[in-house]
């Protein structure tokens, strides 16, 4: 959508500034910031073990900065719990899909939508969100370990929906899934978007992220070492040789350190 413009430019939603975050003594961000205007969908990339998670997991309140601060509409939130975050229209999905394997795809719903409060208001909202996710809507007595991964990223999409956020988190949702697979899951994404509500997604599908995002933020050794528009981080050489694979002409790679996880 369109990114509202309020009397000094774009209104701010989500400020994380100058973010010191990590585990225990281990500190992984070393003065992260970003930025997620109203309406905006943002993308962070980066490689392995840049602390693109940790930052997501900050935001949200799994984490707490050690300084640093986090605001939501212009409040400071960075010592909030994840619950009273949720509260406050933010919603996250965790890398690995969001999903209890072992209850069914109603159950999943109605778990996601807890925060809504009385049981009238759960179930108008299972109901609405089965009629956008008709794939979900054939499947409700399912369990959700016996989906498919593009029908358990759809379900943790649905599940965050449920709470009318303002504001998604997404930690690398196109992660193991077939390229059809993705393009619906970021056609859905775009449509939420379109709705008015931000995404703040963390991609190793750069190219596929970047081409959606109103804006990127290149994060490096936990701190943002580029920050601009998503077309321009396409277009960025050093993004293109370190994130798109685009190095000389051979096969297309991830990014990758020697020394990472995956
Ligand atoms: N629970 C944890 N305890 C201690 N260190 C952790 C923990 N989780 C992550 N780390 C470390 O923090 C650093 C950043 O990890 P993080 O998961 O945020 O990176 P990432 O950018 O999301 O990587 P990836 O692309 O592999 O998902 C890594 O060095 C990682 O080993
Ligand atoms: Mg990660």
């Amino acid at each position: 959508m369109n990114v509202p413009q309020g009397e000094n430019g774009p209104v701010l939603l989500l400020e994380v500034e100058e973010v010191f975050a990590g585990y225990g003594k281990i500190e992984v961000l070393h003065g992260t910031s970003i930025r997620v205007r109203e309406g905006e969908i943002v993308c962070i990339i980066g490689p392995n073990g840049s602390g693109k998670s940790t930052l997501l997991k900050t935001i949200v309140g799994l984490l707490k900065p050690t300084r640093g601060s986090v605001r939501l509409s212009g409040k400071e939130v960075g010592r909030l719990d994840p619950q009273e975050k949720v509260r406050l229209g933010m919603a996250y999905i965790p890398q690995g899909r969001n999903v209890f394997p072992s209850l069914t795809v109603l159950e999943n719903l109605q778990m996601g939508g807890v925060s809504l409060g009385d049981a009238g208001a759960v179930r108008r909202a299972v109901e609405e969100v089965l009629e956008e996710y008709p794939v979900l809507k054939g499947r409700v007595r399912a369990q959700a370990g016996n989906l498919s991964g593009g029908e358990k990223q759809i379900l943790a999409l649905a599940r965050a929906v449920m709470t009318r956020p303002r504001l998604i988190l997404l930690d690398e949702p196109s992660i193991g899934l077939a390229p059809r697979i993705i393009e619906e899951i970021y056609n859905r994404l775009q449509e939420i978007n379109r709705r008015g509500v931000s995404l703040a997604i963390v991609e190793q599908n750069a190219r596929k992220a970047l081409a959606v995002a109103h804006r990127g933020y290149v994060l490096d050794l936990g701190v943002t070492r580029l920050e601009d528009t998503g077309a321009h981080l396409l277009d960025n050489e050093e993004v293109r040789m370190l994130y798109l694979g685009e190095k000389g002409n051979g096969p297309e790679q991830e990014p990758q350190d020697p020394g990472s996880r995956r």
